[in-house]
């Protein structure tokens, strides 16, 4: 600054106002402009990873429940041994919290569920459909009425006038072959996914 100007200082009105003047002017309000962008970006982003953190914990019980922990896989899949259950002999296994009755049916059992006039039936089905051997029957021991659990398990229980089951809730009845012959069930005692591993042995589920 040179000594005349010094003393008198230009007014505000005075200071250069050449194209080049404004240009650097210009350019220190674009980086004060830039400077703000980025700012609005890194709210916006960090508010977008906080709301991506939001959805995940809020939706993580949904996430958790479609990958089942291991003890409910092994739950899902079990194998039963059918080696020692004697032929007429009943014996309860649990599958997916459902007790599951398994049936070492006697010839004249068979012969028994196989006689019935299918349109006798509530639940019309054939016995050869519900079974893959004909010694064995595999069903789901919960009455299809109002859920509970029939009785003729053991030896000593009612089993109905049809030698199956007998529903003490609301006196349902089902036969050899777990086919609903009487009393309020709708339908048959379900017949769960199942295959022979071997001989004597099935895998449930
Ligand atoms: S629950 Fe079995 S008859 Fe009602």
């Amino acid at each position: 600054m040179d000594r005349a100007n010094e003393q008198n200082p230009p007014k505000p009105e005075e200071r250069d106002n050449t194209p080049t003047s404004k240009l650097q002017d210009g350019a220190k309000a674009g980086e004060q402009e830039t400077d703000k962008p980025r700012r609005r970006e890194f709210i916006h982003i960090a508010a977008a990873n906080f709301a991506s953190v939001g959805i995940v914990a809020s939706f993580w019980p949904i996430l958790a429940s479609l990958y089942p922990a291991a003890d409910v896989i092994a739950e899902g899949t079990i194998t039963v041994d059918l080696g020692p259950i004697e032929p007429g002999q009943r014996i309860t296994v649990e599958w997916r919290r459902k007790p599951v009755f398994i049936h070492h049916r006697m010839p004249e059992e068979i012969a028994r569920a196989r006689s019935v006039p299918l349109l006798s039936l509530p639940d019309p089905q054939v016995d050869r459909d519900r079974v893959q051997r004909d010694e064995w029957l595999v069903v789901v021991g919960v009455c299809t009425h109002l859920g509970c659990v029939p009785k003729g398990q053991l030896a000593r229980e009612p089993r109905g006038d049809y030698g199956g089951w007998f529903c003490p809730c609301h006196g349902s009845q089902y036969d050899t072959s777990g086919r609903v012959r009487r009393g309020p069930a709708p339908i048959n005692l379900e017949v769960p996914p199942y295959r022979f591993m071997s001989e004597t042995e099935i895998r449930l589920g």
